[in-house]
């Protein structure tokens, strides 16, 4: 026998109920003895001052004192709900991952956010939303940390904090609490161009869903599966609610922040409540794994570009419900961990620039957000599959670790853990050459397109989308007080499409200027349309 892992007593969440804390039949101090009162201090006679030695006073105050813990320094708002993914084995040709054979079912947990507001701000305000799934497989958890919009404001994670710098509140007033368009937020998009595609996404009807569960989620970068043989290829990942795709109008969403700030998640809670699961598609565009990494002319790379599914179709690999919803939101809702370096075998990451760094913020942030290394154990985010990571100690070990040894190989604890092969089960990091050449901060130059996947969106959308369009930038825009701002966005709206430009210009009493680019030759696609799209509406 090795060294034996004792987990923390309890399951996962929701799982059996001898997980639950505090069930006795009596009221305890938090050793366990049990109380007469924990209405009344200890005095110094009825009328006297409190005494320093009521020991279950300072207790119970010391506690309350530390209840809250930071909240996400992205995504703090957010909802989630358990739920089950059940694969068709569609994805087993090219894709080795255990989850995705055909009938396989997998527990799964979501969550859904806003990015800017802070976790006590509105449900229903312009935003990208995130879209978060933790499979807990049989390999191990796998996280796909997604978006309900297909692309991303840059193209280098190393901007990322400048990006958030810039979305959120400005430092001097703190506001806007929860928009997106304000002074620092067109500086920075009409300064970073590459921002352009996605903030076009933002002025779109996309950004203020009708719920959550009428929401796709993408996976947003490029993704490298390995089949059984061994052969690979490149993947973005889609969800497509069975519910439809559906937005509220502008005036509904002031409706709503302001009767209901919590709009969405009620939303989300009554459906599971009532039974209405609600149900997504996990598609992939599957494309292949060339050198240069791009298809038909799009840098699969670059995050800030997606494939048109008129060029790659979407195809259904499996289905997941969700079906219950927490029964404490601090343990399942806050206490969450996600991390796109989760990852089980068969499932690998590209180059894309601003993945790579994503590998390396989420468990940093968690770190000091769930205090300190040991948030793996919290039941949420514990895998369901035997755990032996050789791992000690830490801020909030739960685990009694058993043997004296743990590294390996050893001689002391029978020389266990062993390690897996392939065959075994390992995961393998795909062996994908590395392009030679010098250390470089450039990217290559099909990253310089910054505008006609701007187009390409603004281009596909219906009549009806287009005019809201129209009134979100013009809206947004107005709350920008710097003309020179102005005028650079109007730049780049003339760059995307001088039709939207003008009625925006007409609209803030600025004159609209010409192209720096030549305009977009792209195809509109009906499947970007909420109206004119493929899924059910
Ligand atoms: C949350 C960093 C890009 C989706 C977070 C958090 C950080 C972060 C620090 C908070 C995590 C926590 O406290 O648990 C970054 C960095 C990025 C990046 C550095 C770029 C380099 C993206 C992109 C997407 C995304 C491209 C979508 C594809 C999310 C989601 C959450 C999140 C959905 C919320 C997860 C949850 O619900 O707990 N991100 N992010 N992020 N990020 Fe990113």
């Amino acid at each position: 026998q090795g060294p034996a892992t004792v987990t923390p007593t309890g399951a996962p969440t929701g799982a059996p109920p001898e997980a639950m804390a505090q069930q006795g039949e009596y009221l305890t101090t938090a050793q366990g003895a049990r109380l007469r009162t924990t209405d009344h201090a200890l005095k110094a006679g009825r009328r006297g001052p409190v005494l320093l030695q009521d020991h279950h006073l300072r207790e119970k105050i010391t506690h309350f004192d530390h209840e809250r813990i930071p909240e996400r320094v992205v995504h703090a708002r957010g909802t989630g709900a358990h739920g089950v993914f059940v694969a068709n084995g569609r994805a087993a040709k090219i894709c080795r991952a255990a989850f995705l054979k055909k009938g396989v079912e997998t527990p799964t947990f979501v969550r859904f956010s806003t990015v800017q507001g802070f976790r006590g701000s509105s449900d229903t305000v312009r935003d990208t939303r995130g879209f978060a799934t933790k499979f807990y497989t049989s390999e191990g958890n796998y996280d796909l940390v997604g978006n309900n919009i297909p692309v991303f404001f840059i193209q280098e994670g190393i901007k990322f904090p400048d990006i958030v710098h810039a979305v959120k509140p400005e430092p001097d007033r703190e506001i806007p609490q929860a928009q997106s368009a304000h002074d620092t937020f067109w500086d920075f998009v009409s300064l970073h161009t590459e921002a352009q595609a996605h903030v076009a996404w933002s002025m779109s009807d996309r950004a203020v869903p009708l719920s959550y569960r009428m929401m796709e989620g993408f996976g947003v970068h490029t993704f490298r599966l390995i089949n059984d043989a061994g052969e690979t290829s490149l993947v973005k990942f889609h969800w497509k609610p069975r519910q439809g795709v559906h937005s509220q109008v502008w005036e509904e969403t002031q409706l709503t922040a302001g009767n209901d700030p919590d709009f969405h998640r009620r939303d989300l809670y009554d459906a599971i409540d009532a039974g209405a699961y609600p149900v997504w598609d996990l598609g992939v565009q599957v494309m292949p794994d060339t050198d240069d990494e791009t298809f038909e002319g799009i840098d699969l790379l670059d995050p800030t570009k997606f494939v048109p599914e008129e060029l790659c179709p979407v195809e259904i690999i499996g289905t997941m419900t969700l079906n219950r919803r927490p029964i404490n939101f601090f343990a399942e809702v806050e206490q969450v961990m996600f991390n796109p370096g989760n990852l089980v075998p068969g499932i690998d990451v590209t180059n894309d620039p601003l993945l790579q760094v994503r590998l390396f913020s989420y468990i940093d942030t968690q770190i000091t957000r769930l205090g300190g290394p040991n948030f793996n154990q919290l039941p949420i985010n514990r895998a369901h599959c035997p755990v032996n990571d050789m791992f000690r100690d830490g801020f909030h070990q739960h685990a009694v670790h058993g043997g004296v040894a743990p590294y390996r190989p050893n001689s002391l604890d029978g020389g266990n853990p062993a390690e897996a092969s392939e065959d075994s089960g390992a995961f393998i990091d795909v062996p994908h050459p590395v392009a030679p050449g010098a250390k470089v901060r450039e990217l290559s130059a099909s990253f310089d397109d910054h505008f006609s996947q701007a187009t390409l969106f603004v281009r596909s959308l219906s009549e009806v989308e287009r005019e809201h369009l129209t009134r979100a930038y013009t809206f947004e825009l107005g709350k920008c007080y710097e003309e020179a701002i102005r005028l650079r966005q109007l730049q780049c709206l003339a760059n995307i499409d001088a039709d939207l430009c003008a009625e925006v210009a007409r609209g803030l009493g600025l004159p609209a200027p010409e192209p720096t680019v030549p305009p977009a030759d792209v195809e509109p696609s009906p499947a970007l349309s909420q109206v004119g799209g493929t899924w059910p509406i």
